[in-house]
């Protein structure tokens, strides 16, 4: 797979307007671009808000299981529902991954690593996108950073602030998992959305 940076092609026809990071915030003057971008900007903050929204309400309510269910079973079916009605490859993804389903493509787990450094700089923004190339496809890949927000320490936080019941379902059901030792303000992985731009000639 080959990916193509946005300002490899600044030149015939992209206009950037900002040069600091490679392929954010920018103002792409393309037409293909920028239903898809708009679509990509969608669906991810549909995701997230969904799978915030619902965290909290059973946070509240103070029961863990049921919690535990809406950032796994929860968010899986979100993310299935709206692959499957827009048609787009959705997916979240992290380095320190918690089940293997979500561990990062090479170009993702790349991206991944930049979000830490541009976090720990204080220059992360809250999206990239790129043109890739697969074949002769092109599409808009594009990725939200998810921040770990006081209300993912439950669960992603440091080992010994987790409560024990959470400890031991994670234990059981994710014996390999790396999604812990998280504190608030740490990139705690991205929702990556892949849309066809088209094919090529
Ligand atoms: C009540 C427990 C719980 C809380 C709170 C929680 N998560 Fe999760 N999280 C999980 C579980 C369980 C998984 C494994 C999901 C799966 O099986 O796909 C997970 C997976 C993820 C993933 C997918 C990558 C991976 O590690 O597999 C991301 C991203 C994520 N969580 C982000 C967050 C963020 C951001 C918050 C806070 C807004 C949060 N989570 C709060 C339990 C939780």
């Amino acid at each position: 797979m080959k990916w193509i940076t946005i300002l490899a092609l600044t030149g015939s026809t992209f206009l950037i307007l900002t040069g600091t990071a490679i392929y954010s915030q920018q103002t792409v003057q393309d037409a293909r671009i920028q239903p898809a971008l708009i679509e990509a900007r969608q669906v991810s903050n549909e995701l997230a808000e969904k799978v915030r929204e619902l965290l909290l309400k059973e946070m509240e309510k103070g029961g863990f299981i049921n919690a535990i269910k809406i950032c796994s079973e929860e968010a899986q079916r979100i993310t299935h529902s709206i692959r499957v009605q827009k048609g787009h490859s959705l997916r979240r993804v992290s380095l320190r991954y918690r089940n293997p389903r979500n561990i990062p493509e090479e170009h993702e787990r790349k991206r991944l690593e930049e979000f830490d450094r541009l976090n720990r700089e204080k220059k992360l923004d809250h999206e990239y996108f790129e043109i890739a190339r697969e074949g002769d496809k092109e599409y808009l890949s594009y990725m939200k950073p998810l921040i770990a927000l006081p209300l993912c320490m439950t669960c992603h936080g440091p080992k010994e602030n987790i409560p024990v019941e959470v400890k031991s379902i994670l234990a059981e059901k994710y014996p390999g998992d790396r999604a812990t030792g998280f504190l608030v303000g740490d990139v705690r992985g991205a929702i990556s959305v892949k849309i066809l731009l088209r094919a090529s000639k």
